[in-house]
């Protein structure tokens, strides 16, 4: 039931400092990550020599940000490929290969029919759910399960940011068993990811500068979002969900390929989310990311930045900043996504839609 919430979406952003932490509880022991359920793998994990996520709409940006993470932790080369593309391609897959899918339901029959193919050529498969003994869970070599709660509202968010928490585990077991982080980094990065929930809270006290904000854009024709590096599979996650919630049309993009061709797109009064790196950012990625502001500030874009509390840079460009308190750059997306994910919903409310129910779409798509 809602209680007490006005749409099950509303009450399962609200949970998403408990999916996280639900998602942590138990796996981690004197800071370090404990996954039994991968116990008879180390040798499939020492072994792999590439990863393929797969997996369809949210899911597959929680693998994307899951990529940023695996690969700097883990040194193993990560793909992310939507399911319905990868097995209608013929790619290669040999026993080194580990076809990681990622589902909230556990039963899409795109990843389904992937997980099906990747096993049936070869590879190793296992699998992040949310759903306890779904058919792409049963399929699977294994699976590491997200333990956030039933989610009814057709646009996935909290499991989205469990999505994302199980992945980090993941790397950090990965990486464990292929010796390739010192103990300390691995168990400050644990630390990090257990400081998330909190932080989380926090994000969501700015809900009601977010509604205010959805209200004056009621009546807005189309919104960009540009994000780069982790921020980037933020800004696509920002884009669907306005797509599917509020029947506006929303593009992302990775903030170093405005000038690319998006940049034409910029005309006075277009709105665009910005999601800002750290300034604390080890790439220094925040420079960039500003200067982009300023191109596009100057061709009339209204500036809707998401930037890290004192981040004092973007205030001469942007037209609002929503503040999101400071984490390490990687975990950054488990927090500027929950601006992005109230603004849809509020915006799909001002124009008095169904936020559960979206026109055209189920829960969980189980046809091709
Ligand atoms: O159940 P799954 O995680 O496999 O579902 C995948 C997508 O259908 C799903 O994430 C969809 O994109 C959501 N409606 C997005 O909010």
């Amino acid at each position: 039931e809602k209680g007490g919430w006005s749409s099950f979406m509303a009450k399962e952003i609200s949970e998403e400092p408990e999916a996280v932490a639900n998602t942590i509880l138990g796996r981690v022991v004197d800071g370090q990550v404990v996954l039994p359920e991968l116990a008879g793998l180390d040798d499939v994990l020492q072994d792999i020599d590439r990863i393929i996520v797969i997996a369809c709409g949210t899911a597959s940006y929680s693998g994307l940000v899951g990529k940023y993470a695996i690969e700097k932790w883990a040194r193993v080369p990560v793909e992310v490929e939507l399911s319905h593309e990868f097995r209608y391609r013929e790619p290669v897959l040999t026993p080194r290969t580990l076809v990681v899918s990622i589902s909230q339901s556990g039963e899409t029959m795109d990843t389904l029919m992937a997980v099906k193919y990747a096993i049936a050529n070869g590879a190793r498969t296992l699998s992040i759910c949310n759903t306890q003994g779904a058919t792409i869970a049963r399929e699977s070599d294994a699976v590491v399960y997200t333990h956030a709660g039933p989610e009814v509202a057709v646009a996935s968010t909290k499991a989205f940011v469990a999505q994302i928490t199980a992945l980090y585990l993941f790397g950090l077991h990965l990486s464990r068993v292929r010796g390739t982080l010192d103990d300390a980094v691995a168990a400050k990065q644990l630390s990090e990811l257990q400081s998330i929930p909190a932080k989380i809270e926090q994000v969501l006290t700015n809900a009601p500068e977010i509604t205010q904000l959805a209200k004056w854009m009621s009546d807005t024709r189309a919104v960009l979002f540009l994000g780069r590096h982790v921020g980037y599979p933020i800004a696509l996650e920002g884009a669907l969900k306005l797509k599917e919630l509020a029947y506006i049309h929303a593009e992302g993009f990775a903030a170093g390929e405005l000038k690319h061709g998006p940049i034409a797109l910029i005309e006075p009064g277009q709105p665009v989310f910005v999601v800002v790196p750290s300034p604390r950012d080890p790439n220094s990625l925040h420079a960039k990311v500003v200067s982009n502001i300023q191109e596009i500030r100057a061709r009339g874009a209204r500036i809707l930045a998401i930037a890290e509390e004192g981040d004092v840079a973007v205030l001469p460009f942007a037209d609002e900043v929503i503040r999101i308190p400071l984490a390490a750059p990687l975990f950054e997306p488990l927090l500027t996504v929950i601006p992005l994910q109230l603004f849809a919903m509020e915006l799909a409310t001002a124009k008095g839609l169904d936020v559960d129910q979206p026109r055209n779409l189920a829960k969980s798509v189980t046809v091709e």
